[in-house]
């Protein structure tokens, strides 16, 4: 049974805006599945329908098999745990603590286990000596890993991402993407919705991509990001070692630079490597 499956679902806005159109989609457990495209593609829209907080218009949204007319967003939401793109839109607590914990609660863990579970979300995410502090007092980086480390503590099957790196700087962004690597070899399912493909690539996720309310293209990242057209025609720009991999031809995608350098090293004999020193002493 899929984990969530998407039948010929359509979701039209107060304003008529069609921002999902015949949507058909499948994702299994222990998937890592990136969904990308531009502005206004419907990306955000289609997370909200997994954990019902938007029903479909037409067409069924199932999460392990249950259509989610049926369900909650309560119900939804402890399964299906979406960090919102706006972290301001998710916090509302006096503490840094008390804002884990009060998903917890709701949910029905015990007062004991509520107290652990925060303890060690918190410090997972480098936020336990601000468990006191006002979240809205948090930079944006620390306010989008206590987002993170609030949905993480109960646990939910699946964790939707949208938009995580928006407004992160390097280190912020090498944290999510070794979270991400975590939670695969968890077995967890992970969706990241993005238009940050260089943030990407480095995983090579099945890639989902998104444009006008439609889903486009659904494939391995390595064909889809070394898709120029596909990219350009849907607002997205393609990542620079997608690039370098096309013009070189070559037969596999580089998932960092040393990758490359490596591929380049061994094509070209031995002879290339004591010249690599273009900005150094020679
Ligand atoms: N609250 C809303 N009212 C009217 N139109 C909306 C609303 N939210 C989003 N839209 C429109 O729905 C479409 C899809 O939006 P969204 O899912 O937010 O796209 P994305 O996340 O890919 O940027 C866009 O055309 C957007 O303008
Ligand atoms: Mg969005």
């Amino acid at each position: 049974m899929a984990l969530i499956e998407f039948e010929n679902v359509s979701y039209k806005m107060p304003n008529e805006v069609l921002a999902l159109e015949k949507v058909n989609l499948r994702v299994d457990e222990g998937e890592l599945v990136a969904i990308v495209g531009g502005n206004g593609a419907g990306k955000t829209t289609l997370l909200k329908h997994m954990n019902g907080l938007l029903k479909p218009v037409t067409g069924t949204v199932r999460v392990k098999g249950k259509p989610t007319t049926e369900s909650s967003v309560a119900e939804l939401s402890k399964q299906i745990g979406l960090v919102f793109q706006n972290s301001d839109h998710q916090l509302f607590s006096e503490s840094v603590k008390e804002e884990v914990a009060f998903g917890l609660r709701n949910f029905g863990f015990p007062p004991s286990e509520v107290e652990e579970r925060v303890a060690r979300a918190l410090n997972a995410f480098g936020l336990g000596q601000m468990s006191d502090r006002a979240p809205l007092t948090l930079s944006g980086g620390e306010k989008k890993r206590l987002c993170i480390a609030l949905v993480t503590a109960w646990d939910p099957i699946v964790l939707a991402l949208d938009e995580p790196t928006v407004g992160q700087d390097h280190l912020n962004k090498v944290r999510l993407l070794e979270l991400v690597r975590r939670l695969i070899r968890d077995k967890r399912t992970v969706l990241i919705v993005s238009h940050d493909l260089e943030f990407l690539w480095p995983l090579q996720p099945r890639t989902v991509v998104m444009s006008g309310g439609r889903i486009v293209a659904d494939g391995p990242a390595a064909s889809i990001f070394t898709n120029f057209e596909l990219l350009e025609s849907s607002g997205l720009r393609q990542p620079q070692l997608a690039r370098l991999a096309v013009a070189l031809e070559s037969p596999s995608p580089f998932r960092d630079v040393d990758e490359a350098v490596a591929w380049l090293r061994e094509k070209n004999g031995p002879w290339s490597s004591g010249s690599q020193t273009a900005f150094g002493k020679g």
